[in-house]
């Protein structure tokens, strides 16, 4: 996804962000602009394709470029390929552009604008939307002679789609202006500066006072004060937030790459989970609105996610349905959010989202709350567009995931899950007392087992060498071994590029199978001891067929050794947390086979951290 960035402050503006758009660079993209300026003197813009290593390279660092106002952009390409025409800062044009902005979203009515404006004598030099969103600031600015504020306002109301948006408006030199529907933006300040950015990792290493900018709101950013409007150009005020990562938390601390690094801070992330939801006298997840009555005649859960996150989802639906007698349906956002459904009053909505921004998971939390459903959005991000319109939050408390590839976060994802079920299932006497300490306990391990996991690093750097040339991977099991598969393909293929399915191990048979051919690697997930016979006979039925088989489990005496090429020996647990030990070799798999075919592990071609767009 784009990021934007801006600062208006007493120091030069270039350097500051340069650094505010390398914390985004996970974020994905193909190209880079900034743009800053004097008081006196007209904006200045420098952009390249590639990495921001080249537009820093071009302005030594930021120093080249004088001003103490300015915005940045990376580009995700949406509209138009990667270039330099393409690339972010675009401006309204003239002698002295009147505007100059940058934008992450997509303006769906982009092309009938583009008309309404070209009948109006403008000309494009791009094949942006975002270019049309700037020279239509730009209009209603000269044709109404109206304050950027309006100007701004008048735009909302005419565009359609999602965007946070950066300007700089040549008659106001020391101001940024900012507004957004959908796409996400944080404004920070300081004594005398002012920041804002795509989200906050970009800006925390300046301040930790922060507001969230509303849809169809928008902010004007003077040195150390921000004033915030509605839609109707009125002032509104609103609550300012701070954040307690600690800033070094999006630094790599020795680790070669990001994604090792929150491997290997989920014992820790678990614990600080545990601790913070577990009391003396029991779980204390929920705020006190889900309250026990709320349990007690609850008929359904609907849970909506996207990736690896659905996946958690997946995962959760098993753990339910095994311990409470409440129906549970998992639905992909971006499918939940076009389809027709019946959802009963007593109904929980779940959205599971580690960014709280992905445009489909929002999306689909919008619609449920439309349906009247209760709403609760376990997410990792506090004062994320998700959170803010959820009814009810639980947070993961992961702290700053940078990896594209999510690993800790969607780990503490789980034990929110599990947390809220165990919960639940006791609230409803699906839990007796024994039960319900007993699961906590079970729970209280997970940290130690996983670092006993981790501690073995060597076997899977040397497994990934083996598997490295592969092209094609299948991951199978049944039950949550299942749901534990579909996270470990997609670990594989967005890292490793490596052709990866999961499959429920006993639908092999109706199709996939017939791709199964020497040399193919099948992953079998077997830890439901009373159903692993089956996933095995699945095994070897593609053994049969050349397949070279790799097993995590945590069972003795199955015959697994015996058939499978290697075996993945992992701790035991509860059968319903099975998800949170195993899935921690195929997390480790998957980042050395990336590593071992020399791919960039923590910026995965093509994707995005967050998507923030449908
Ligand atoms: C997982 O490794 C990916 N980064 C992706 O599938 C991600 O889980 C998905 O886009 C959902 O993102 P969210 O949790 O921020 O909503």
């Amino acid at each position: 996804m784009c990021g934007i960035v801006g600062f208006t402050g007493r120091e030069q503006a270039a350097p500051i962000l340069l650094e505010c758009l390398k914390k985004l660079e996970y974020r994905g993209y193909d190209s880079a602009g900034i743009a800053v300026r004097d008081s006196s003197l007209p904006v200045v813009i420098e952009k390249t394709t590639g990495k921001l290593k080249a537009l820093s390279d071009r302005t030594h660092g930021g120093k080249a470029l004088k001003g103490m106002s300015g915005i940045g952009h990376t580009r995700w390409a949406t509209h138009g390929a990667p270039s330099v025409q393409n690339a972010h800062p675009h401006v309204s044009g003239g002698v002295r552009s009147t505007v100059t902005g940058v934008h992450n979203g997509i303006i769906e009515n982009y092309a009938e604008l583009k008309q309404k404006l070209t009948d109006n004598g403008y000309e494009f030099y791009s094949e942006t939307d975002t270019e049309v969103l700037i020279k239509l600031v730009d209009y209603y600015y000269r044709k109404y002679r109206i304050g950027p504020i309006d100007a701004i306002n008048r735009t909302m109301v005419r565009v359609k789609g999602s965007y946070a948006v950066a300007l700089m408006f040549d008659d106001y030199p020391e101001e940024i202006y900012a507004a957004r529907n959908d796409s996400p933006l944080v404004i920070g300040t300081t004594q005398d500066s002012s920041f804002l950015a795509s989200d906050v990792s970009a800006i925390l290493s300046r301040t930790r006072s922060f507001y969230y900018l509303g849809n169809l709101q928008a902010a004007r950013l003077k040195k150390g004060k921000v004033e915030f409007f509605n839609l109707n150009g009125d002032r509104i005020s609103i609550r300012k937030k701070t954040v307690d990562w600690e800033t070094d938390s999006a630094e790599k601390h020795g680790y070669e790459h990001f994604m090792l690094k929150e491997i290997h801070e989920q014992p820790d992330v678990i614990r600080r989970m545990l601790d913070r939801y577990i009391e003396d006298e029991g779980i204390c997840i929920c705020d006190d609105q889900l309250d026990e009555s709320f349990f007690q005649d609850l008929k359904q859960i609907i849970i909506v996610a996207c990736g690896s996150a659905w996946h958690a989802g997946v995962a959760a639906q098993y753990m339910t349905e095994a311990v409470t007698d409440v129906p549970v349906r998992v639905e992909l956002a971006s499918e939940f959010r076009y389809r027709s459904m019946y959802a009963c009053k007593e109904c929980l909505f779940i959205v599971i989202s580690q960014s709280g921004e992905t445009a489909d998971s929002l999306a689909a939390l919008r619609k449920a709350k439309s349906l009247g459903i209760r709403t609760l959005a376990i997410v990792n991000v506090n004062g994320s567009s998700i959170a803010n319109e959820a009814d009810h939050v639980i947070l993961t408390l992961a702290g700053p995931e940078i990896s594209v590839a999510t690993t800790k976060a969607y780990s503490a994802q789980l034990i929110a899950l599990y947390l809220l079920v165990i919960q639940m299932a006791f609230i409803r006497g699906n839990l007796d007392a024994v039960m319900y300490s007993q699961m906590i306990g079970e729970l209280k391990e997970l940290p130690d087992k996983i670092s006993s996991i981790l501690s073995d690093k060597e076997k899977y750097q040397r497994l990934a060498t083996v598997f490295s040339s592969r092209q094609d991977m299948f991951f199978i099991g049944r039950n949550m071994d299942y749901a534990i598969c579909l996270e470990g393909s997609l670990k594989m293929k967005e890292i490793s590029y490596i052709h990866s399915e999961a499959y429920a191990a006993g639908e092999l048979k109706h199709g996939t199978i017939s791709l199964i051919e020497d040399g193919t690697v099948v992953v079998g997930v077997i830890t439901c001891p009373h159903i692993a016979d089956k996933t095995l006979s699945n095994m070897i039925e593609c053994k049969s067929r050349g397949a070279r088989l790799i097993t995590v489990t945590d069972l003795e005496d199955k015959g697994i050794e015996s058939v499978c090429d290697y075996m993945i020996k992992i701790p035991s647990v509860n059968g319903l947390f099975m998800a949170s030990l195993a899935v921690v070799p195929l997390q480790l798999l998957s980042y050395y086979t990336s590593l071992s075919r020399g791919l960039d592990v923590d910026k995965p071609r093509n994707l995005a951290k967050s998507v923030t767009v449908e």
